[in-house]
C-alpha cells in the first residue's frame, strides 16, 4: 500500500522566478489549499475541496492557515563552527585563526564530530531547513559524521571534505596528494547513497597550494556531476592576500579558473567584491552564487550585490554561513538580505525572498527538480509556517490585504517559532 495523505493549509507554489516576471505574478497563493503526498513525493497541489473530493479515503492533516511551502534550502554553511557561532570582535582571517581553526582541529575526534553533526542538523530541522550544504573539516572522519547523521534524519544534504595545505594550523593541514585522495575515497563512499551529495571542496584560494588546487580540478574533472563548492571574494583583506599568493592570476575568480575549478556546477559563497570580468566569467560559465548576509555584517565583509548579479542570470542562493553567520533562521537570513538590498537601493520582494531561500537555493545545487518547490515530483520536504507565531508578528499580519503583506512580518520577525511543522520526504520531522 502506497503511504499518501493529504496536507491541508495555505499554499504558496512558485510558476516562475520573481526575478524574471513581477514578484506577484511569479506564484498562485491558495487561502485554502492542500498537497496531495505519496511515497515521500508530491503529487499534486491544489484547491483543497477539490483534493478532498477527488481523494476521499486519502487520511488529511489539518494545519488551518499555516502557509504550506517547500523546505528551506541552507546553501552554504559550516558544521563544525555551530559551537563557535557568534564569537566576537574579528574580521575574517583573525576570526578563522582566533575562533575557526582551533575549532575545526577537534573533529579527528568522530564521536565528537557526530554530536554536533546531530545538534547542527536538529537545529537545522527547528528552523525549517530541510537541505543543508556544509563544509566539513579536513578530517574524513567529519564528512562520515556528517553524511551518517542526515541519512539517519533522511535529508537531503550537501557536503566534503575541507581541503587545505597551507596557511592553517599543522593539525589542520593535508596535502595536495591526501585531499584527492580522501576526497575520492569520500565521494565514492557518500554521493548518490540515499538523498546524500558529495562536494568537492577547497576552503579557498588561500589555504591551498596550486598543487592542490590543480589536484581538486583533477578530481572534478573525473567527477563533474559533483558539485564543487568554496568560497570567493568575501572580504578586501582576502582578495588582495590572494593576488600576493598568485601573483600570475587575474584575478581571484582566476585563481579557481585556472586549475579547472570554475564550472555550472561550482558554488561560490559570498563574492561580495568582484570585478566586471568575474561577473562577465561567472554569468558566461553558469555558476552560482551563495549570498549569506547575516555572515557578511557579522564579519564585516560588505554588501552583495543582488540585482546586479540576478541581472546577468548569474544563480543564486541563500544561506546562513553558520558559524560566519550568526543564526540558524533561514527566515533571519531573508530578513537580512532584504536591509542589505536597502542599504544597496534594492528592496526585494517579499516573493523574491521566499523564492530565494527555497527554489533559488536549489537551483544553485542543480537540484530544483527535487527540492526548493512544491511541483508534482518533487519530495515531500514541506514546511508549515506560522504567520502569527508571536503577539507582534500577529497583529502585523491581521493588517495585511494579501499573502505577502501577511508573510513580510513572519520574514522580518520571525524564527523557530514560526515553524509549526516539517515533513521530510513526507515523514513529520517536527
Ligand atoms: N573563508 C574561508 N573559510 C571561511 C569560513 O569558514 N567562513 C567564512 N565566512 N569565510 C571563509
Ligand atoms: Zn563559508
Amino acid at each position: 500500500m502506497a503511504q499518501q495523505f493529504l496536507l491541508l493549509g495555505q499554499t504558496l507554489e512558485f510558476m516562475t522566478s520573481p526575478f524574471e516576471t513581477p514578484p506577484e505574478d511569479a506564484a498562485r497563493h491558495r487561502t485554502h489549499g492542500a498537497i496531495l503526498v505519496r511515497d515521500g513525493k508530491i503529487m499534486a497541489v491544489g484547491e483543497a475541496p477539490e483534493l478532498t473530493a477527488a481523494h476521499p479515503q486519502v487520511p488529511r492533516i489539518e494545519m488551518g492557515d499555516k502557509l504550506l511551502l517547500p523546505g528551506f534550502v541552507d546553501a552554504h554553511m559550516h558544521y563544525p563552527q555551530t559551537p563557535m557561532i557568534a564569537s566576537w570582535g574579528k574580521q575574517l582571517i583573525d576570526w578563522l585563526n582566533t575562533y575557526t581553526f582551533p575549532q575545526e582541529a577537534k573533529f579527528g575526534d568522530p564521536d565528537y564530530a557526530r554530536t554536533v553533526a546531530d545538534t547542527t542538523l536538529d537545529l537545522a530541522l527547528d528552523n525549517g531547513t530541510t537541505t543543508q550544504v556544509s563544509y566539513c573539516t579536513i578530517h574524513p572522519q567529519s564528512v562520515d559524521a556528517y553524511f551518517a547523521a542526515a541519512a539517519q534524519r533522511n535529508m537531503a544534504v550537501v557536503a566534503g571534505k575541507t581541503c587545505m595545505d597551507r596557511n592553517a594550523p599543522e593539525n589542520l593541514r593535508d596535502t595536495a596528494q591526501s585531499a584527492y585522495d580522501d576526497s575520492n575515497a569520500l565521494l565514492s563512499k557518500w554521493h548518490g547513497v540515499g538523498r546524500a551529495s558529495y562536494a568537492i571542496t577547497p576552503r579557498f584560494s588561500p589555504t591551498s597550494t596550486p598543487e592542490q588546487l590543480e589536484a581538486l580540478g583533477a578530481l572534478w574533472a573525473k567527477h563533474p556531476q559533483c558539485l564543487m563548492q568554496t568560497h570567493l571574494s568575501e572580504q578586501l583583506a582576502e582578495i588582495d592576500w590572494v593576488q600576493s599568493l598568485y601573483p600570475d592570476a587575474r584575478d581571484y575568480l582566476d585563481t579557481y579558473e585556472a586549475f579547472g575549478l570554475l564550472g555550472a556546477r561550482g558554488v561560490y559563497g559570498h563574492a561580495i567584491h568582484l570585478s566586471p570580468r568575474e561577473v562577465d566569467r561567472l554569468s558566461e560559465t553558469g555558476a552560482g552564487l551563495v549570498h549569506c548576509p547575516t555572515s557578511n555584517t557579522f564579519i564585516g565583509s560588505g554588501l552583495f550585490d543582488m540585482a546586479g548579479l540576478v541581472a546577468r542570470h548569474i544563480p543564486v542562493g541563500l544561506a546562513t554561513d553558520t558559524g560566519g553567520g550568526s543564526s540558524f533562521s533561514m527566515l533571519r537570513v531573508m530578513a537580512a538580505s532584504y536591509e542589505i538590498g536597502q542599504l544597496n537601493g534594492t528592496a526585494l520582494h517579499p516573493a523574491q525572498l521566499l523564492w530565494l531561500a527555497t527554489q533559488g537555493s536549489a537551483n544553485v545545487l542543480h537540484m530544483g527538480d527535487q527540492i526548493g518547490g512544491l511541483q508534482v515530483g518533487s519530495m515531500a520536504d514541506i514546511v508549515a509556517l506560522d504567520l502569527a507565531a508571536t503577539p507582534v508578528i500577529a497583529q502585523r499580519r491581521a493588517m495585511a490585504n494579501n499573502i505577502w503583506q501577511a508573510l513580510f512580518p513572519t520574514i522580518m520577525m520571525g524564527d523557530d517559532r514560526s515553524i509549526a511543522g516539517v515533513w521530510i520526504a513526507g515523514e513529520k520531522a517536527r
